[in-house]
């Protein structure tokens, strides 16, 4: 079965049973700043799971586009991505669990409507119980009656079927509760019925692997402890769609699916042709690594030093050093790119055809980019040839002045005989790390930090420019970003043109004319269902606590001019302000902008 009908069965089928259907949400979650990207098809829906009505009803079902860096590393062996999708269904407060196990056994193994797996290769497990919650007799009774027999119903504990599985301190905040996952035999013998102990081994080496998760969401966590019940009982699924689509066209690994045929025929067709098993791994990396570049630029990253950005500029640097162990020439990635693009073209990804130019320019661009750093980091690294060894703060300088990774560091360092301190690399590289974390919590409070006099109007003012972009422009302007010092503010925000002259003399006008009014600037602190009532400007998601302070500009909260979640400080009265005037409006990624403005 074709993976566009794979995907394909897998949404009609949840729309036969009452699902609305979303479309994928982007890769980079448009209004949750504690994450890069959307690593489960769970992740945009998180507000709804915890009890906030969705516009769409109680039955959904999406494909979603998720990217994952944590294993990175394993990248090139059978079942790991850094890009993919992700099947899931969702009920809130709609069905549990019985209907749930039955349509998931039902669409694994249906041939008319579902994927026709056989039963006789299914395995599944099911929460054992503990002090949170007991044994799920409940999961395990539905499984039976959809045809499970009982002996091939495992239990197992939280550290398995419990999502999310923590590995270390659990600081989990959001929805949570048991898990029963599905697994499918790939031997080619089969394995028929097992012990518990046979089943572990067969888990244990890979011959049997998991290609469904049915949670269970009853429960809500704080930092990792269960603090109560969530108001329904919900239902959050979901399944790789790439190592479905392998069980399903019975290839033994993610790479041999139709998925990466267009890809890997490009990369055939410029590689030498011999390159070993070391060369299937880096064809993987590579297939991997483009194609999630391809679906980042798409989204509307730009490769850079921090954030998003900064995992796709290692992503296709990755990319570039596997292409040329396997002896693509010089330029190859934006051609393999042009696969990926095709493999994803519309109808089911419309925004990556409509992107194409930009994808190629990019990645384009940033191969040549890298490949300009190498030469200069090798000719850099050969002026430390002659003193016998590259220390740990070359080895650092030749990363963070030419890009220079640490492994190819070592590997270029190696084939000139020459050892590598990475000891003294790692002791530097941690210290770095440590002044960028205390960075990105200074940037993550909006530049706060500051609350020199300057700063506190500037901060006010991008407030009073916040809701006049959404006077002016509409209400799709929401804020990616603001950085303010005392010499100016800086705000980023959602919308998808160049402003015009006009529209920014309009902005301006209001804000002006808000200064002029001399409306006074008053903060309150509200219960968070109130402070949300009052239709106050704030991010989705979970960092504000139960109560959160509100500043609002205006006589009375009710009619102000504008109202926002915010940690503050403000000025008192917006005369204090001055003239305020736009300097600068310039995009920043696809679909946002920025604007640089000044008080005078
Ligand atoms: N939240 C679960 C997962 O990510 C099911 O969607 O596996």
């Amino acid at each position: 079965m074709p993976s566009a009908e794979i995907r394909r069965r897998f949404v009609e089928f949840f729309r036969a049973r009452g699902h609305a259907v979303l479309p994928s949400a982007s890769l980079i979650p448009e209004n949750d700043p504690t994450v890069l990207f959307n690593t489960a098809g769970m992740q945009p829906l998180v507000p709804y799971l915890m009890g906030r009505p969705h516009p769409q009803g109680d039955r959904l079902a999406s494909v979603q586009k998720c990217l994952r860096t944590t294993d990175i590393d394993e990248v090139g062996d059978k079942t790991h991505n850094t890009y993919f999708e992700m099947l899931g269904n969702w009920s809130l407060g709609s069905y549990f669990k019985e209907e749930a196990i039955k349509w998931s056994y039902e669409l694994l193994t249906s041939k008319e409507e579902g994927f026709g797996l056989d039963p006789a290769r299914l395995y599944v497990t099911i929460f054992r119980g503990d002090e949170n919650s007991p044994f799920d007799e409940e999961a395990k009774r539905a499984w039976m009656s959809a045809g499970v027999p009982e002996h091939r119903i495992y239990p197992k504990g939280a550290d398995a079927n419990w999502w999310p599985a923590v590995k270390g301190k659990d600081t989990w905040t959001g929805p949570t509760g048991p898990c029963s996952e599905m697994f499918y035999d790939l031997t080619p013998e089969g394995l028929g019925d097992m012990t518990p102990e046979e089943y572990d081994a067969a888990d244990e080496s890979q011959k049997i692997v998991e290609i469904w998760n049915d949670v269970f969401m009853e429960f809500e966590k704080k930092d990792g402890q269960i603090v109560g019940k969530l108001a329904t009982r919900n239902v959050d699924t979901g399944a790789g769609f790439e190592r479905l689509c392998a069980v399903i066209q019975g290839k033994d690994n993610i790479f041999e699916t139709d998925v990466f045929a267009k890809i890997n025929a490009f990369i055939d067709e410029v590689r030498l042709p011999e390159v070993g098993l070391h060369g299937q791994r880096a064809r993987r990396i590579v297939a991997d690594h483009v194609r999630a570049a391809v679906m980042l630029v798409s989204d509307g990253a730009l490769p850079g030093n921090a954030d998003q950005g900064y995992v796709l500029r290692r992503l296709l640097r990755r990319a570039v050093r596997q292409a040329d162990v396997l002896g693509c020439p010089a330029g190859s990635l934006a051609k393999i790119a042009e696969a990926a693009i095709d493999s994803y073209a519309a109808p089911i990804y419309p925004e990556v055809a409509a992107t194409r130019a930009r994808i190629l320019e990019i990645i384009g661009g940033e191969e040549e980019k890298f490949r300009r750093a190498l030469d200069r980091a090798v000719r850099e690294l050969e002026r430390h040839v002659a003193s016998g060894g590259i220390t740990g703060e070359v080895a650092f300088d030749l990363y963070q002045s030419y890009g220079l990774p640490i492994e190819l560091t070592a590997e270029l360092a190696h084939e000139r005989g020459l050892p590598v301190d990475l000891e003294g690399y790692r002791t530097r590289l941690e210290a770095h790390e440590e002044a960028s974390r205390a960075g990105a919590a200074a940037k993550f409070k909006g530049g706060l930090g500051d609350t020199s006099e300057m700063s506190v109007r500037y901060h006010t003012a991008t407030h009073l420019m916040h809701q006049a972009l959404r006077d002016v422009l509409g209400d799709h302007v929401q804020q990616k970003g603001s950085n303010i010092t005392p010499e100016r503010l800086r705000f980023d925000f959602a919308h998808p043109a160049k402003m015009t002259d006009e529209e920014k003399s309009r902005v301006e006008e209001i804000v002006n004319e808000k200064i002029a009014a001399a409306l006074p600037v008053t903060r309150v602190v509200l219960p968070k269902p109130q402070a949300e009532a009052t239709g106050a400007l704030h991010l989705f998601g979970d960092k504000y606590g139960d109560d959160v302070s509100v500043y609002y500009i205006g006589s009375q909260i009710a009619d102000a001019y504008s109202k926002e979640f915010c940690g503050g400080p403000h000025v008192a009265n917006t005369s204090e302000l001055g003239v305020f005037k736009i300097q600068k409006e310039e995009a920043v990624a696809q679909g946002v902008r920025r604007i640089k403005a000044t008080l005078s």
